[in-house]
C-alpha cells in the first residue's frame, strides 16, 4: 500500500469517529429525553477523545511524513489532505493532554456558572471563572506559538492564516464607517413599518420554512429539518446534512431567516464532494467562510427586494394578513435597523459593531491591558460609543454570549468576516450573472447555487480562507463591498 493510501484510511477512520460523535450530539440537542444527559455526555466524550487521540498520535505524524514524499505525484486534494493534516496534528500536539483536560473541565464548570450568573445578572459570580479561563487561554496561545500577536494563535483555530493585525484593520475600517452610517439612518431615514402583531401559527411557519429550503436547493433526501433551542446545522457525512430551527408565534420572520441561514450552511455541506469528506477536508475553509454561505442566503438573497417579489405570495398564502402588503413593504419591514443590546437579535447594519466590540475586548484581555474585573464597565462604554445604547444590567451586556465561558476566544470575528465575504462574493456573482436578480424574482436559484458550488463548495477545506477569497474574487478580503452593499440597499429601505 502506498503511504498516501495508508494515510487516507487512517484519516477516514478519524472521520468515522467524528461522525459518530456528531450524530450523538445532534440527538442530544433534538430528541434525547432529559435524563439521558449524563450517559450521552460520556458517550460523546469518549468518541471525541478517541478521535482526538488519533489526531495527536505519533503514528499520524509518521504517516503524514511518509505521505509527504509522495506528494510530487499526488492530486491537489491529496496535497491539501497532507497540509491540513499536518496543521491539525501540530496544533493539537502543542497543548499537553493534562493542560487540555484541565481546560475542558474548567470550561464545563464555567458554562454552568455562566448560565446562573446570566440568569441572575450577576457578573461577580462568573468573574473568577472567566479570569481563570483568560489565564489559561493566554498560556494556550503561548504553547501554540505565534509570529506577532498571541491572539493570532487563537484566531488560527477559526480563521486559518488570518492575523490579528489584518482583522484589526478590516474591523477598524468597518467600525469607522458604520457608526456614522447608523446615525445617518436614524436621523435622516424614514423607518420601515413594524411587523403586524398577531398569532402566526407554527404549522404554517414550519411549512413555509420547508418551502423556502426546497426553493434554494436544500436536498431533503440528504437531510432533515427538526427543532432545537438554538438553530444549528450539522454534517453527518455525505448524504446526511441536518438543520434545526426554532419558531416564535408572535412573528414569522425569525424562523424564516433561521431556515435560510442554516440552509446556507447546509448547502455548503451538501456541496462538498464525498471524497473530500473522507480525507478530512469537509467542514469548510473556515468559520468565516462557512458563515459567508449562511449570510449569503439569509441576507444577500433572502433580505432582497427581488426575493420578496418571489416569496410574498407564498407568505400571504399561509398568513392572509399579508395579502395586501406589497413586496416592497415586507422588504423594508425585514430590514429595520435599530441599535440594540443583544448581538443575536441585531440587524445586519449594527451586527458587526457588536463584533468589533467583542474583538477589541478579547485582544485587550489577552494582552493583559484589560482586567476581567473591569470588563463590564469597558463593555458598557463601548456599547455607548458604538451603538448609543447602554445595557441596564450585565445579563443584557457582558454576560449575554456563551462563547467566553466555553473558552472560545478568537471565534467572534468569524461572524463579521462572514458578512464581508458574503458581500464580496455577491459582487463577483453579479458580474458573472447579470440576470441574477431577474431569476431570484422568479424563484429560480439554480444558477446562484451552481456558482457557489463551482467556486466555493466543491473545494471543501482544501484552501485557507485567504487563498479561497483570492481564487473567487481576485482580491483579499475587504470591508468595501459590504459597505457598498449597505449604502445601496439601505438607501432604498430608509428612502434616503
Ligand atoms: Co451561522
Amino acid at each position: 500500500m502506498s503511504a498516501l493510501a495508508e494515510l487516507k484510511s487512517y484519516v477516514a477512520e478519524m472521520v468515522e469517529l467524528q461522525a459518530a460523535a456528531a450524530i450523538a450530539h445532534w440527538d442530544a440537542r433534538t430528541y434525547m429525553p432529559e435524563r439521558g444527559v449524563e450517559t450521552r455526555a460520556k458517550v460523546v466524550g469518549r468518541l471525541s477523545r478517541l478521535a482526538f487521540e488519533r489526531v495527536v498520535s505519533p503514528k499520524f505524524g509518521e504517516l503524514l511524513a511518509a505521505a509527504e514524499k509522495e506528494l510530487p505525484n499526488a492530486s491537489e486534494a491529496e496535497r491539501a489532505m497532507v497540509r491540513m493534516g499536518k496543521r491539525d496534528h501540530e496544533r493539537a500536539r502543542a497543548i499537553p493532554p493534562d493542560f487540555y483536560q484541565r481546560f475542558v473541565e474548567l470550561c464545563t464548570k464555567a458554562e454552568s456558572v455562566w448560565e446562573k450568573a446570566k440568569a441572575e445578572a450577576n457578573f461577580a459570580l462568573f468573574r473568577p471563572y472567566l479570569a481563570e479561563i483568560v489565564d489559561m487561554v493566554r498560556e494556550m496561545a503561548r504553547l501554540i506559538g505565534y509570529k506577532e500577536h498571541p491572539y493570532d494563535a487563537l484566531l488560527e483555530e477559526y480563521e486559518p492564516g488570518m492575523t490579528t493585525r489584518e482583522v484589526a484593520g478590516i474591523l477598524g475600517g468597518l467600525r469607522e464607517r458604520l457608526v456614522p452610517f447608523v446615525r445617518e439612518l436614524q436621523e435622516r431615514g424614514t423607518p420601515p413599518p413594524p411587523i403586524p402583531a398577531g398569532r402566526y401559527r407554527l404549522p404554517s411557519q414550519k411549512a413555509l420554512c420547508t418551502e423556502v429550503l426546497k426553493a434554494i436547493g436544500y436536498d431533503f433526501s440528504a437531510g432533515r429539518l427538526d427543532e432545537s433551542a438554538h438553530p444549528f446545522t450539522i454534517g453527518l457525512g455525505p448524504g446526511d446534512t441536518r438543520v434545526t430551527n426554532r419558531y416564535n408565534e408572535a412573528e414569522p420572520f425569525s424562523a424564516l431567516y433561521g431556515a435560510l441561514h442554516e440552509g446556507g450552511h447546509a448547502l455548503y455541506d451538501q456541496g462538498i464532494p464525498p471524497e473530500l469528506y473522507w480525507m478530512g477536508l469537509a467542514g469548510g475553509a473556515s468559520y468565516g467562510i462557512h458563515e459567508s454561505q449562511s449570510r449569503f442566503w439569509e441576507n444577500q438573497i433572502g433580505r432582497s427586494l427581488a426575493f420578496w417579489e418571489f416569496f410574498k405570495p407564498r407568505l400571504a398564502r399561509r398568513f392572509r394578513g399579508f395579502a395586501r402588503t406589497s413586496p416592497e413593504t415586507i422588504f423594508r419591514m425585514v430590514n429595520k435597523v435599530e441599535p440594540s443590546l443583544i448581538r443575536v437579535e441585531a440587524d445586519e447594519v449594527t451586527y458587526n459593531l457588536h463584533i468589533c466590540l467583542r474583538f477589541e475586548l478579547e485582544v485587550e484581555l489577552l494582552e493583559g491591558r484589560l482586567k476581567v474585573e473591569d470588563l463590564p464597565e469597558r463593555w458598557n462604554a463601548a456599547m455607548k460609543a458604538y451603538l448609543g445604547v447602554v445595557p441596564p444590567d450585565d445579563a443584557k451586556g457582558v454576560l449575554q454570549d456563551v462563547h467566553w465561558s466555553g473558552g472560545a476566544f478568537g471565534y467572534f470575528p468569524s461572524y463579521a468576516l462572514g458578512n464581508l465575504y458574503a458581500a464580496q462574493f455577491m459582487e463577483k456573482l453579479q458580474e458573472a450573472q447579470p440576470n441574477l436578480w431577474d431569476e431570484v424574482r422568479k424563484g429560480q436559484f439554480q444558477n446562484v447555487l451552481s456558482w457557489l458550488r463551482q467556486n466555493i463548495h466543491r473545494y471543501g477545506r482544501m484552501y485557507f480562507p485567504e487563498e479561497l477569497c483570492q481564487k473567487v474574487t481576485g482580491e483579499k478580503l475587504s470591508p468595501e463591498p459590504f459597505l457598498r452593499y449597505l449604502r445601496e440597499k439601505y438607501a432604498l429601505v430608509y428612502r434616503l
